[in-house]
């Protein structure tokens, strides 16, 4: 992690004037892209996130196929116009990492043994990017995978959390994910209480990583609300 000397937080406000614990303002729309089964489209301030989901649809090569199941397919993309410095084009060991993770995150919501071999694709492109990316794909994904109509469990929802300058903050920004002490970004399936992703980048007490997760785990209500509120919005039209 990197050091600087200004302050990120003064007088209990972070540098956007959020509290600690407070989420970014939240953008969520279901159906935005009419071509894909599903799309979503989710923000949490500047990190913007647009999914798109294909399928279930026969897997080809069909060497690939799995008998008893069906596959889930996650491509997380960041656009090259999407940071400061443009992104080189082309999957990074970064974005190939994320992906696996992210994947491994939805399959535990997802009923894919009811449809042997097919694959869902989901491709994530993240347009904007300031802070806490992979979990804002993970929920715009999640969305966009309810709006295609495959059977889930729940909706997975991401949010991360971490430590800065000694105080537990929720919804990490970009600059404060740069110079934290540690971050953690989370996915959680509320319907079973599973947590499907946690990583961490940073140092932390086993005492203080708990007490972040369990941040992070009561924030997230405020996300799935979010999430419940633009699949309704888009079946109530
Ligand atoms: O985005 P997330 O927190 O999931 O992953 P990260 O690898 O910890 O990246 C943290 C932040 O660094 C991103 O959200 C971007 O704002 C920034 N970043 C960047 O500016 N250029 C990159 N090539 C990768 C990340």
């Amino acid at each position: 992690m990197m050091k600087t000397d200004e302050k990120l937080i003064i007088k209990g406000k972070r540098i956007d004037g959020r509290k600690p614990e407070d989420v970014r303002k939240m953008k969520m729309e279901v159906g935005v892209i009419p071509n894909a089964e599903g799309s979503a489209l989710v923000s949490f301030g500047k990190t913007t996130a647009l999914a798109s989901v294909y399928g279930p649809r026969p897997l080809h090569p069909r060497h690939l196929q799995e008998s008893d199941t069906g596959l889930l397919r996650y491509k997380y993309d960041m656009a090259t116009f999407s940071v400061d410095e443009r992104k080189r084009p082309g999957p990074s060991r970064r974005e190939i990492e994320i992906s696996k993770v992210s994947r491994e995150a939805l399959e535990p919501a997802l009923f894919l043994k009811k449809f042997p071999r097919t694959v869902v694709d989901v491709f994530v492109e993240i347009l904007q990017a300031d802070g806490s990316t992979r979990v804002t794909a993970i929920n715009a994904a999640s969305l966009a995978l309810a709006d295609a109509g495959v059977p889930m469990r729940d909706l997975v929802v991401g949010l991360s959390g971490g430590m800065l300058d000694g105080k537990i903050v929720i919804d990490l920004m970009g600059k404060e994910d740069n110079y934290c002490d540690a971050d953690i970004p989370i996915a959680y399936l509320p319907s079973k209480k599973e947590i499907t992703l946690l990583q961490m980048d940073g140092r932390l007490t086993p005492e203080e990583t708990k007490k972040i997760v369990r941040d992070v785990l009561h924030a997230s209500k405020k996300v799935y609300e979010k999430q419940v509120e633009a699949l309704k919005k888009k079946y109530s039209e």
